[in-house]
């Protein structure tokens, strides 16, 4: 991807800059507005929701890039727009409910009306009362209509920029990524199953640096290891790190999982081999989205992963909100072929993820466990050296090299 380098912060990197990471990233609220800028608001394509959460001529949805409110619709032709959500009247909100459907949006504060493209087509008063008031004459209506953002629809999702400067949607992903998207469409039309949100005190970027850190899950999530779902001597995620964004191709088939009395299984301290599940299905992946037999998920920096867990797979929507707090949007998806047991297997599946689910509560639990001390010691810096001991010719997922490569192009793009 490309985005352009500004000015350089005051900020100075600690030594051994590719391997630490210094405390204030996480705490200081400059820096945290830096990156909205140059980030979110600046020139980047951000995830704003799902085509098929819009199905119908009128609906809509509200979202988030960074800290503004975005509404994405589908207009009578059934074409998708992304419209700020800030009504250029004086500033008030538009869509205050979360979705709806109607044939064009209100500003609920004097009424403004504007349609489904985001144009201003209705002022109430404006010619005044019997002669008097009302707005000056030649006040042009078209050029004063909800901010329009540029957006594309790409895998069943839809992005947006608020950036004229961001470059095309294909090339700020690059072809990995592009194929990993088109390998979600290419699996047919999406159907929503359903979506949770939760807000986290914790800051943004730690979502990021969890999902690239794959063997925590070995140590931390004792669901997956107690149910032989993901352990630290499988095959590598075949992770492709390219700048800030990354794919990830994951097996998680039981029958290439082998042996639980492996030796990395005995690392796991926690494993318990009494558990059991009285629904084998929560975590049964008999039946597979894909004939290949794997998952790719990604992250496209700097606001989304794409995670599939056996048969439910869901996007992630990550929204910072302060430097220490964000919430995090997940919406889970079948595809239209679906039978009704498929559907009911991936909705018992999404029981892995979310607030409550099997592995991402404790990932939320460690994250906001994590920002308080790390603010009570924000001079002091963080290690990221795991993977450079041993054979380096060997690919394995005990590393922290994808933690390092985020850093490398988030530094590149913040300047420090
Ligand atoms: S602020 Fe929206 S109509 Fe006045
Ligand atoms: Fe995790």
């Amino acid at each position: 991807m490309t985005v352009q380098r500004k000015i350089a912060s005051q900020r100075n990197w600690p030594d051994h800059g590719e391997f630490r990471i210094p405390g204030w990233v996480y705490t200081d609220p400059e820096v945290f507005t830096m990156e909205m800028e140059r980030f979110h608001h600046g020139p980047t394509w951000n995830y704003v929701g799902l085509s098929c959460e819009i199905p119908d001529v009128g609906s809509w949805k509200r979202s988030s890039v960074g800290l503004k409110s975005v509404v994405m619709t589908r207009d009578k032709a059934g074409n998708i727009h992304v419209v700020e959500n800030r009504c250029p009247h004086r500033g008030a909100p538009i869509c205050w409910e979360l979705q709806g459907k109607s044939t064009g949006l209100n500003c609920p504060y004097h009424q403004w009306r504007f349609n489904l493209r985001g144009d201003l087509i209705g002022v109430p008063f404006e010619k005044g009362f019997n002669s008097a008031g009302g707005m000056p004459e030649g006040f042009d209506k078209a050029a004063n209509g909800l901010l329009k953002l540029r957006s594309e629809v790409r895998g069943g999702a839809v992005w947006a920029t608020f950036s004229d400067e961001a470059p095309p949607f294909e090339e700020f992903v690059g072809a990995d990524l592009l194929a990993a998207l088109d390998r979600i469409a290419g699996r047919g039309e999406m159907r929503l199953l359903g979506t949770s949100r939760q807000i986290y005190k914790a800051n943004w970027k730690m979502w990021i640096e969890n999902a690239r850190d794959n063997y925590h899950a070995t140590l931390l999530h004792t669901f997956l290891t107690a149910f032989k779902l993901f352990r630290a001597d499988l095959p590598p995620p075949e992770l492709n790190i390219f700048g800030v964004h990354t794919t990830g191709k994951v097996y998680t088939r039981p029958e290439v999982l082998g042996d639980l009395e492996a030796d990395a299984a005995q690392e796991m301290k926690s494993l318990r081999k009494d558990y059991k599940l009285h629904d084998w299905e929560t975590v049964d992946t008999d039946r597979y989205d894909y004939e290949d037999g794997y998952n790719i998920g990604f992250q496209m920096f700097p606001s989304s992963m794409y995670q599939p867990h056996l048969n439910v797979p869901s996007f992630r929507h990550i929204v910072p909100l302060s430097v220490d707090e964000h919430e995090i949007r997940w919406t889970f998806f079948g595809f239209e072929d679906d039978d009704d047991e498929l559907s009911e297997r991936r909705l018992k599946q999404a029981n892995m993820v979310g607030p409550a689910g099997f592995v991402t509560a404790e990932d939320g639990e460690v994250l906001v466990r994590s920002q308080p001390v790390i603010t009570s010691s924000a001079d002091r810096d963080q290690i990221i050296e795991m993977g450079l001991g041993g054979d380096q010719s060997l690919d394995t997922m005990i590393t922290e090299k994808a933690i390092r490569a985020f850093y490398t192009g988030y530094r590149d793009i913040m300047g420090f």
